[in-house]
């Protein structure tokens, strides 16, 4: 497995692998791999003849107040798994490679990106669809690999896909949970031993509206949204937002859309975490 440390490196054998007429496929992370990540990276196996895993923390989508400098990393064991499933290069670049001091240039989603997350992240959608963009032009993937846990990070990147004409195939993986039902993050590493025990109730709550929302549809919707404002406060969670979405274009649902999203953030002590489920209604 190579290991690039540049952008020029990733780039240049990027172009090599395509002048041979290699499929390549990209996994872009913010290390500290888990078997979230694990299965993007084995979708990507599938996908494509080059698997590259970008492993880069990036400081354009953090916002002052937010955990840049104390988000986990573990570079060694991220090589090793990602080495173990079938990973050919890790792409691992110092922030001032991947940064001029005076850039002046992002990419921006005006619409998608005011919702959910955007609310109370405003910067952070233009910090990773900027770097996503970099990404897609050093590692001239044929298919990139991103997973449902992050779902409005996924239909953001596939609009920007859209809109800018990117020759790149996004693909889904399945949001991948903890033997306790809580998804997998990188930033469970935060979590107290009580604040992990009390946090199951989001993926309670998940799940509590995955089933009422199949069984009932859109009219459930104002019902499930309170439930789960209930479970997760009362476990000792303050909730950012939960709400229910068309899945579509992220509007308010209605009872024409076909499919809905249900997503949770919510703090345990000061870790945000945030966990979903897609509901096709129609
Ligand atoms: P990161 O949080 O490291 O996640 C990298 C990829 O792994 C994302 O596509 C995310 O949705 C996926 N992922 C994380 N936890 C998962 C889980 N439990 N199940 C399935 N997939 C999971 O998302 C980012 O990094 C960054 O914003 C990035 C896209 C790399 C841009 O900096």
């Amino acid at each position: 497995m190579k290991i690039f440390r540049t952008p020029e490196e990733l780039q240049s054998y990027a172009l090599e692998c395509k002048r041979s007429g290699k499929r390549i496929a990209l996994v872009p992370t913010m290390g500290f791999l888990h078997n979230g990540h694990a299965s993007l990276i084995d979708i990507a196996r599938q996908r494509g003849d080059e698997v590259f895993v970008s492993i880069f923390v990036n400081p354009t989508q953090f916002a002052p107040n937010e955990d840049l400098d104390k988000y986990p990393r573990d570079f060694e064991n991220d090589c090793k798994l990602c080495e173990a499933h079938g990973a050919t290069a890790v792409f691992a670049p110092a922030p001032e490679s991947m940064y001029e001091s005076d850039r002046s240039i992002w990419v921006d989603e005006m619409v998608l990106s005011k919702v959910l997350c955007g609310k109370s992240r405003p910067i952070h959608f233009r910090g990773v669809l900027t770097v996503v963009a970099k990404l897609f032009n050093l590692a001239l993937p044929d298919v990139a690999v991103f997973g449902k846990k992050d779902a409005q990070q996924a239909i953001i990147i596939k609009r920007m896909v859209r809109d800018l004409n990117f020759p790149v195939e996004i693909v889904l993986g399945d949001l991948i949970r903890d033997t306790d039902n809580v998804a997998m993050s990188s930033r469970n590493r935060y979590l107290s031993e009580d604040e992990r025990t009390r946090a199951r109730s989001i993926s309670q709550s998940v799940f509590a509206a995955e089933a009422t929302l199949k069984a009932e549809g859109f009219k459930a919707v104002a019902q499930v949204i309170a439930d789960a404002q209930k479970r997760i406060t009362e476990a000792g969670g303050v909730v950012d937002y939960v709400e229910i979405r068309d899945a579509e274009n992220l509007e308010e649902p209605t009872a024409a859309s076909r499919e809905l999203l249900f997503a949770v953030a919510a703090f345990f002590g000061t870790t945000r975490l945030i966990d979903n489920c897609f509901v096709k209604v129609l």
